[in-house]
């Protein structure tokens, strides 16, 4: 397969349900992912664009689910099913989600 442009990681880290830290799995990230791939796909960017990788913790548990892009080398955070359509949208015109774009702030918190 080639090289896609972008890869995102979805942080599907599971823990328990009363683990103090919680886990983006618990909060729908398996389900963020699976949407992120289907959706990349029917815009036709699944082949060279982007591809949604399941990722374990990406140490920004208090801000999940998290998204990790790359190579653009930012967090989205608190992402649900009901942002995925804004984010591949945010791909396909070269942009991204401001609203969803963790600050140092959040990134200091972990
Ligand atoms: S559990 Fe998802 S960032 Fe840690």
């Amino acid at each position: 397969m080639p090289q896609r442009q972008r890869y995102l990681f979805v942080c599907t880290n599971q823990r328990a349900e009363d683990h103090p830290k919680r886990s983006c799995a618990t909060r729908g990230a398996v389900e963020v992912q699976r949407l992120l791939k289907d959706q990349l796909k029917a815009r036709g960017l699944a082949t060279l664009g982007a591809r949604a990788c399941q990722s374990s913790c990406l140490d920004q548990c208090s801000s999940g689910v998290t998204i990790l892009v790359e190579p653009d080398h930012f967090f989205y955070g608190r992402v649900t099913v009901e942002d995925v359509p804004e984010i591949v949208e945010a791909l396909a015109n070269g942009t991204r989600v401001e609203r969803l774009v963790l600050t140092a702030g959040d990134l200091a918190r972990g």
